[in-house]
């Protein structure tokens, strides 16, 4: 424990404590100590297999465009790895289907099953194919979609309309503990892990590659978005009691745990982005 955190122990121990359990998630995920030596996952154990992705929920469907070719994709790989970065100033205009179809494709896209219906391989890695997550949408500006609450269907490709929010701003604030930045995206993606789809395979060490797939997920997002003119922002800043309530989930088998509003962005907002960094000079940092 470094000097700093110990002088941040205030009362009990209770920050060093938490740091301690932080840590020790990171480092002992895969841990074999103190697990009985008989223990098994559900599937060493033959257990039926969860659904590889959640049945529609509403039913409403649209179909999502799967061809491409309208859009105008930047193909220079290394160029957008370069011009990769973190945008929170949106221009608050409306994307096609077509790009939010694209950006679906290319964060949780099912190019193939495995097995019978074993597994779903994806244009992200997953640890083990579980690819764990179901992507929600608040969706405020895409042409041809009414505002309100979304729900990808991989399997098909398609999203289905969840419901309509009263107030799209202060739910996107609330949910995103109050950056308001977030308000002029198009659509904020909302990620959940459906936590026994992992823990079926992996049991007590499924909890560490829920998290490091979820970085290949976003950083897809990050490069689509960039590919195509938009911008976006990965939020590990969210509050998952407003989120899940909107979208039904019940916070125990299911939670969102993470987010990232994309919207239009203009090359002269440069200056606008940047004074997200004005506490640098402020602070003398
Ligand atoms: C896991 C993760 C969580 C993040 N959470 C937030 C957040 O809650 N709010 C925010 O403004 N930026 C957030 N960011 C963006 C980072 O601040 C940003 O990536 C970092 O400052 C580097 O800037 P760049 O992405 O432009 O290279 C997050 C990024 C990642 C990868």
């Amino acid at each position: 424990m470094s000097e700093t955190n110990k002088q941040n122990t205030n009362t009990n121990g209770i920050i060093e404590e938490r740091i301690r359990t932080g840590r020790d998630f990171i480092m002992k995920f895969n841990d074999v100590e103190g697990i009985p030596e008989d223990y098994r996952t559900d599937q060493d154990m033959k257990k039926p297999q969860p659904p590889l992705t959640k049945a529609p929920m509403t039913g409403q469907i649209t179909d999502l465009p799967k061809d491409f070719s309208s859009l105008d994709i930047d193909n220079d790989f290394l160029g957008i790895i370069n011009r990769r970065k973190s945008h929170r100033v949106y221009t608050d205009e409306a994307i096609s289907l077509t790009e939010l179809s694209y950006l679906l494709w290319c964060t949780q896209g099912v190019k193939e099953i495995r097995g019978k219906s074993y597994a779903t391989l994806r244009t992200v890695p997953s640890g083990g194919a579980r690819h764990p997550f179901e992507c929600y949408m608040a969706v405020r500006k895409v042409e041809g979609l009414e505002e309100g609450l979304y729900h990808y269907l991989p399997m098909i490709h398609q999203i289905e309309r969840l419901a309509d929010i009263e107030d799209m701003k202060s739910f996107i604030s609330e949910s995103l503990c109050e950056q308001t930045w977030a308000v002029k995206s198009s659509v904020v993606f909302y990620y959940s892990c459906v936590f026994y789809r992992a823990e079926w395979r992996y049991g007590v060490w499924a909890h560490g590659p829920v998290l490091i797939d979820a970085g290949h997920v976003t950083e897809n997002l990050y490069l689509a978005s960039e590919s195509i003119g938009l911008g976006g922002c990965a939020i590990a800043a969210v509050e998952p009691e407003p989120s899940n309530k909107a979208f039904g989930l019940d916070g125990v088998e299911e939670s969102i745990f993470y987010a990232m509003p994309v919207g239009t962005v203009k090359e002269e907002d440069r200056e606008a982005e940047a004074d997200f960094y004005a506490f640098l000079k402020e602070e003398g940092l």
